[in-house]
């Protein structure tokens, strides 16, 4: 028998509680269930076509090997030139790495920074991962908490009061998974009058960037000079073009040295992103792709509207329009008998009405639900309707 002694960093990790519930609803529609699942993480969309044809032209050419561990040169230079063209931000194409998504760029750079015992800084409701990666890398999380009265915002006093002297990292996340909210520019500018002076670095995680509605993006390393050199900026490609399942993330950081170590790491583990996806990902980039996803843009907007309009009506409910990305941030405190344990919600919701929906607790926020509108306008309104029925029985 090998030794059962399993490392004890690996006994830290738990499974995605997205990812359990999305194969929960999955396994019960397998059975013959009718579910209607509001828990994906991603756009139903398919990825644009210019993009595929470029993956296809890369394939048949022989595009097949491996590249450059951060990325190859017309990638990288894509990646600056976007960063110019709309978030005001001059990268050199040694400041920027590529990754097999946001997700890998974010374990890259926690994995890079923290030292045992760092204290990480996470507003919450925050991003499933974020806690799970610092635990992993053996950092402590500090959470900031939020809710409706500050508009699911940390203030300056707050993150104020959570510093010490071993705060390594703040993570902030606009716009929001969970919440939607998105942080202005004075909002950022504020923060990085508290960071002024502090070794702290921002994590700042713009992945749904692209998805705003009625709002302005402004990215944390945009605001000021002292900001963009603290700033590691990570986006990519799933969430804007619809491309989840190629696997392209990217950072952005002014410390060199910085890149260079987690280029090291990556060249230990996984090397560069697949090749195809990287060629295709230059169109994804270009200006080619706007109009493709400005429409998918409008097409969630559409759906942000019925959602919102639909789920204020129910009793006992109350949430915030979202000004980003493509979640719904329901309070369900005011429902029944079940005094805001989102899992009891969110179990007995799935089995009388089959409607799978995310516990708020998942995001370190029991007391709410997330109801992602990545799916179409009809199955939004017949989810909503299943839990008016749901609510009015109980
Ligand atoms: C806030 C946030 N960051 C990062 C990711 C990871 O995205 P990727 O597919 O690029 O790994 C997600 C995916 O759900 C997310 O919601």
């Amino acid at each position: 028998m090998p030794n059962p002694t399993y490392a004890p960093r690996i006994q830290l990790l738990s499974e995605s509680t997205t990812i359990a519930i999305s194969s929960l609803a999955r396994e019960l529609k397998a059975q013959g269930k009718d579910i209607l699942s509001f828990s994906a993480g991603e756009p139903d969309f398919d990825t644009p076509k210019p993009i595929k044809d470029e993956a296809i032209r890369a394939l048949n050419s022989g595009f097949t090997h491996y590249t450059a561990v951060s990325g190859i040169p017309e990638l990288l230079k894509a990646i600056c030139a976007k960063l110019e063209r709309e978030n005001g931000l001059h990268y050199e194409p040694n400041e920027i790495l590529v990754s097999n998504g946001a997700k890998h760029s974010l374990f890259n750079v926690f994995s890079a920074l923290v030292c045992e015992g760092d204290e990480v800084i996470i507003p919450a409701p925050y991003w499933v991962s974020y806690p799970e990666i610092v635990t992993y890398c053996g950092g402590k999380n500090v959470f900031i908490p939020t809710d409706e009265k500050s508009n699911f915002k940390i203030t300056p006093k707050q993150l104020k009061e959570a510093i010490t002297p071993k705060t390594k990292i703040l993570v902030l996340n606009s716009p929001s998974n969970p919440t939607g909210v998105v942080y202005s520019k004075e909002e950022l500018e504020e923060i990085g009058q508290v960071l002024a002076g502090s070794g702290i670095w921002v994590l700042s995680d713009e992945i749904y960037e692209k998805l705003i509605y009625d709002t302005t993006f402004c990215s944390a390393a945009a605001v000021s000079q002292d900001m963009c050199e603290r700033t590691i900026v990570i986006n990519g490609l799933s969430k804007a073009v619809a491309m989840t399942g190629w696997r392209v993330g990217y950072l952005a950081c002014k410390d060199k040295q910085l890149v260079k170590y987690i280029d090291n790491l990556q060249s230990q583990c996984t090397s560069n992103v697949n090749s195809i996806a990287q060629k295709a990902s230059v169109v994804a980039l270009s200006k080619e792709c706007a109009a493709d996803i400005e429409e998918m843009r409008l097409a969630f907007k559409e759906r942000m509207e019925v959602a919102y309009k639909l789920f204020s009506t129910l009793p006992g409910i109350t949430l915030q329009k979202p000004q980003g990305a493509f979640y719904l941030f329901p309070n369900i405190q005011g429902v029944g008998k079940f005094g805001g344990d989102s899992m009891r919600f969110c179990q007995e919701l799935l089995q009388a009405q089959g409607v799978a929906l995310v516990p708020g607790s998942a995001f370190g926020q029991d007391g709410y639900v997330r109801f992602s509108f990545a799916c179409g306008i009809e199955q939004i309104q017949a989810g909503i309707e299943r839990i008016a029925r749901f609510i009015k029985d109980i």
